[in-house]
């Protein structure tokens, strides 16, 4: 078991939605947290929250769609903590709507954010962590990752390259000491991007909690775990089923009513 005591992390989308909730967890833990994102007030908040459990911290504002802001992040947290341990790539955009009607530049910075960032970032921490003989990335994916979905297929394709991605490099450096996780959350009602559309995911399909997605983030740490599915059985049984059958994941979408509850999402955009 690792130990998450006195480790400095670096976790993106620390502003608002689930980040902070990963942050307070992680610094509970006794980790140094430099949370970074684009809302200065956000983070400033997020990171006054954490001073109560007696942890260093640190706020970066980055545009992690640009390539320049990403190197400076890990250059201000290597400047200020002198090392990273643990990357937490919890940043992401969710882009709704029929495909034709997102723009070029909104689908291009949805693939940056969700899926270019964690790979530059970790592209850019993992010499220190190979130096260091230890480190471990968490990619906050989704539930999408594994279930292919209407009027979100972007931001579906975004995370399944994220999850496929991970499973690569965390075959590519087994052995090395830098451990890999994804963290598969469902729909949270309470905070974050599906919150805003004050819709109940539809009851076959299940849903989570931040505080659940948090605790997995600790787990996939401290046991080194691959992925964590964090939601209720029928949704990780659709997932199943895409991965056996593809044909028969697109029948039981229909049937449990992911189709048309996507088509509700986009008329609520
Ligand atoms: N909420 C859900 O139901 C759910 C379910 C499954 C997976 N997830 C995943 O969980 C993660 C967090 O989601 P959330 O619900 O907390 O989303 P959220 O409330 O929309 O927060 C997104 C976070 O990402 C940051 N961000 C967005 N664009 C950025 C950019 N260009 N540069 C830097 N930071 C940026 C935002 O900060 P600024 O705006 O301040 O930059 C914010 O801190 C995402 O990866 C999401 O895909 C969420």
């Amino acid at each position: 078991m690792t130990s998450i005591y006195g480790k400095y992390i670096v976790l993106t989308g620390g502003s608002r939605g689930i980040g902070p909730i990963i942050a307070e967890e992680l610094a509970k833990k006794g980790a140094h947290i430099a949370l970074a994102a684009r809302s200065e007030e956000g983070l400033q908040s997020a990171a006054n929250h954490l001073r109560q459990f007696g942890v260093q911290t640190m706020i970066v504002t980055v545009d992690l769609s640009q390539t320049s802001e990403q190197q400076k992040l890990v250059d201000s947290v290597m400047e200020r903590f002198g090392q990273i341990d643990i990357l937490v790539n919890n940043a992401g955009l969710e882009t709704e709507g029929a495909y034709l009607d997102l723009s070029w530049e909104v689908i291009q910075k949805t693939v940056e954010v969700n899926l270019l960032a964690p790979m530059r970032l970790t592209h850019l921490v993992l010499p220190h962590m190979l130096a260091q003989g230890q480190g471990h990335i968490v990619n906050i994916a989704s539930v999408a990752a594994k279930i292919g979905a209407p009027y979100a297929a972007t931001y579906c394709g975004t995370k399944a390259g994220l999850a496929e991605w991970t499973r690569g490099m965390r075959l590519e450096l087994e052995g090395s000491g830098v451990h890999f996780s994804t963290i598969l959350p469902g729909y949270i009602n309470e905070v974050g991007m599906f919150a805003k559309f004050n819709l109940k995911s539809p009851g076959l399909l299940g849903s989570t909690t931040p505080e659940k997605v948090a605790k997995a983030v600790v787990k996939a740490i401290e046991k080194d775990k691959l992925e964590l599915f964090v939601n209720s059985s029928p949704a990780r049984m659709l997932s199943v089923a895409c991965e056996i059958s593809p044909a028969l994941g697109d029948r039981l979408k229909q049937v449990l009513g992911v189709v048309e509850f996507q088509r509700k999402k986009v008329e609520k955009r």
